[in-house]
C-alpha cells in the first residue's frame, strides 16, 4: 500500500532558528515559510535527495500541534508521511484492518489529499498518508 517516505515532520518552537540550522549548519536546501491556515501551522520544507523534512510551528491559538509542543517544548518528531496511490482505497483498507483514521482527508501542504492515522495504532507514531499522482510512483 505505502510507497516512498515523503517527509518527516518535526514540530519546532522557533521556525526561523530551525530553518537556519538546516540551511547553515547542515547545508541543506531549505525553502521559504509557508502559512497553512487550514492546518494551523507554518511550515518550512527541507528538500533532501531522497525525502523532505517538514519543520512546522503552530499558527493560531487552536493549532493542532500546540498540545504536542506543550508536551515537547524543545520540539520533536511529530509524524511520518508515506505516499499512497489511492487515498480512499488506503483509508478503506486500513479501517477494515482495524486502524483508526483521524478525520476526513484534507488538502495538504503539497496540494494533494492527505489523511492521518491514530498514533496508538502505529506504535506511538502519527502517520500521514499523501496521495501521489501516478507519474510520481516509485519505479
Ligand atoms: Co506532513
Amino acid at each position: 500500500m505505502i510507497g516512498r517516505l515523503n517527509h518527516v515532520a518535526i514540530a519546532v518552537p522557533d521556525l526561523d532558528a530551525a530553518a537556519a540550522k538546516y540551511r547553515d549548519l547542515l547545508g541543506a536546501d531549505v525553502g521559504q515559510p509557508q502559512v497553512l491556515a487550514a492546518h494551523g501551522v507554518t511550515v518550512v520544507f527541507v528538500v533532501l535527495a531522497n525525502c523532505k523534512v517538514e519543520l512546522m510551528t503552530p499558527l493560531g491559538a487552536d493549532s493542532p500541534i500546540a498540545g504536542f509542543l506543550a508536551r515537547h517544548p524543545g520540539g520533536g518528531v511529530h509524524h511520518l508521511c508515506f505516499e499512497v496511490n489511492d487515498l480512499d482505497a488506503a483509508a478503506k483498507a486500513l479501517i477494515e484492518g482495524g486502524a483508526r483514521v483521524l478525520g476526513a482527508a484534507k488538502i495538504g501542504a503539497h496540494g494533494v489529499p492527505v489523511l492521518f492515522l491514530h498514533p496508538k495504532d502505529f506504535d506511538g507514531t502519527l502517520i500521514e498518508l499523501e496521495e501521489v499522482k501516478p507519474e510520481f510512483e516509485p519505479v
